[in-house]
């Protein structure tokens, strides 16, 4: 099967659009809801955005992803409303644009996934240390400045993806010299420093946890590529450890996902790389691992359902530590209604393992969860339901015609 681009990159650089007057042209762009409502929300601003995707889409193939162009006109609105902000966390992306742009902005504090309280307060804080005002007023995070941000040194307690991101975005049009030390170096954040650095911006340190950036006082418009989903790769890589058989993950990228395949191979699943990506195979009982979600390059919060979903399955116990989002154990309830052995305090749980799982109804929460469940399903005795599946689709597209084409046994009902 083949992964797309990464939906938690493709959204971030459709908010750097926003830096430039022009048009921007955004490719391998995943097909999935997330990717129109950021457009929507681009539209209220005073964009035009068409997105394009191939007609005669093929995940089998490669054909999944598209192009987004950006139309960027030289004055924007500054409000970015609640009804479109609500529907995705990554909607915030768009106020350092938006302040560096318009000098101000009024942006709904924005919904997501149900993983965590996921606050703002390193966002706030860091476009503060940048010359901004920056407070919530009726559920908007309002913020202005005399003129253009002023460069800071900043520290973030946290190497938080979306505050790396937005300071980022702030930071490459201010007046003078910016440092982000203790910064995020996710591979989306890799790939929007690339974008950034095309539009004209001085940014060094890319990929380390210090960030230093000269500003500039305009950038230009681009084409972009984004950079292939880890997360999409990685749960990929999971499936054939929970459900059984051999997948090749064309697209994936090793280097993105190195801990996590270390672990699934040192379990006894066989991992193999070639040159345009990696195959993951396994035909018996996994020993199981610990995991501890940490910022990259530590292992993804993004997979801990899927390291979860696998260590119930497995021989022996497992610690599985959260560190990341608080909430995400909320998906351990549904996997117990599977037949799962665990027990969660906190942000550990402990997972012992057993040789299979027996098929019931359950609930989808959020896209890693409903996805980690699906394969938690196929590993398990009889007929799993998944309700909100919906959920699953923010994430991935075509998710069950890949899996049909692996050969699942997966249908999609239309429950009403
Ligand atoms: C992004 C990803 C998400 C991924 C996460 C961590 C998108 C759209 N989503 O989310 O899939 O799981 O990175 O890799 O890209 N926090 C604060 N204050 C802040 C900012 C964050 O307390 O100002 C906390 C959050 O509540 C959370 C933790 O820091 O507990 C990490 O959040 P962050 O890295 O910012 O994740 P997101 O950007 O929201």
């Amino acid at each position: 099967m083949y992964v797309g681009g990464a939906k938690n990159s493709a959204l971030k650089l459709m908010a750097a659009s926003l830096l430039a007057p022009g048009r921007s042209k955004i490719h391998n762009v995943p097909d999935i809801l997330d990717v129109d409502v950021m457009g929507q929300l681009l539209e209220r601003l005073g964009c035009t955005v068409a997105i394009a995707h191939p007609q005669d889409a093929d995940p089998t193939r490669g054909l999944i992803s598209g192009t987004v162009t950006i139309d960027v006109p030289q004055e924007l609105k500054w409000e970015a409303p609640y009804e479109l902000v609500r529907r995705l966390r990554a909607s915030i992306a768009v106020l350092g644009p938006l302040v560096a742009r318009c000098h101000r902005a009024s942006v709904a504090l924005p919904g997501g996934d149900a993983i965590g309280s996921r606050g703002l307060d390193m966002h706030m804080r860091g476009l503060q240390e940048l010359g901004a005002r920056v407070w919530i007023e009726h559920g908007q995070v309002v913020a202005d400045v005399p003129d253009r941000f002023a460069g800071a040194n900043l520290w973030l307690d946290f190497p938080s993806v979306g505050a790396t991101e937005n300071l980022l975005m702030a930071a490459v049009l201010a007046e003078g010299h910016t440092v982000i030390d203790n910064a995020a170096r996710e591979p989306e954040i890799v790939d929007l420093c690339q974008m950034l650095i095309s539009m004209g911006a001085r940014i060094d340190g890319i990929s380390t946890s210090t960030l230093v950036i000269e500003g500039v006082s305009s950038l230009s418009p681009v084409e972009h590529t984004t950079v292939t989903d880890r997360i999409v790769a990685g749960t990929w890589a999971f499936a054939p450890a929970i459900a059984g058989g051999t997948v090749t993950v064309e697209g994936g990228v090793h280097a993105h996902l190195d801990l996590v395949l270390d672990k699934l191979a040192a379990s006894g699943a066989e991992v193999t790389d070639h040159a345009t990506g990696f195959t993951v195979s396994s035909d018996k009982q996994l020993k199981a691992f610990d995991v501890v979600t940490l910022p990259f390059p530590g292992f993804p919060t993004d997979l801990q359902p899927f390291a979860l979903a696998l260590a119930s399955i497995s021989e022996g116990t497992a610690m599985i530590t959260e560190n990341v989002f608080e909430a995400r154990f909320m998906f351990a309830q549904e996997l117990a209604r599977l037949g799962a052995d665990l027990r969660t305090d906190g942000h550990h749980a402990v997972v012992r393992g057993r040789r299979e799982l027996s098929g019931a109804p359950v609930v989808a929460h959020d896209i890693r969860a409903g996805a980690a469940l699906v394969l938690a399903g196929l590993a398990a005795q009889g007929t799993t339901t998944v309700a909100e599946s919906q959920h699953i689709d923010r994430g991935y597209p075509y998710f069950a015609e890949v899996l049909r084409s692996l050969g699942a046994d997966v249908e999609r009902m239309n429950i009403l």
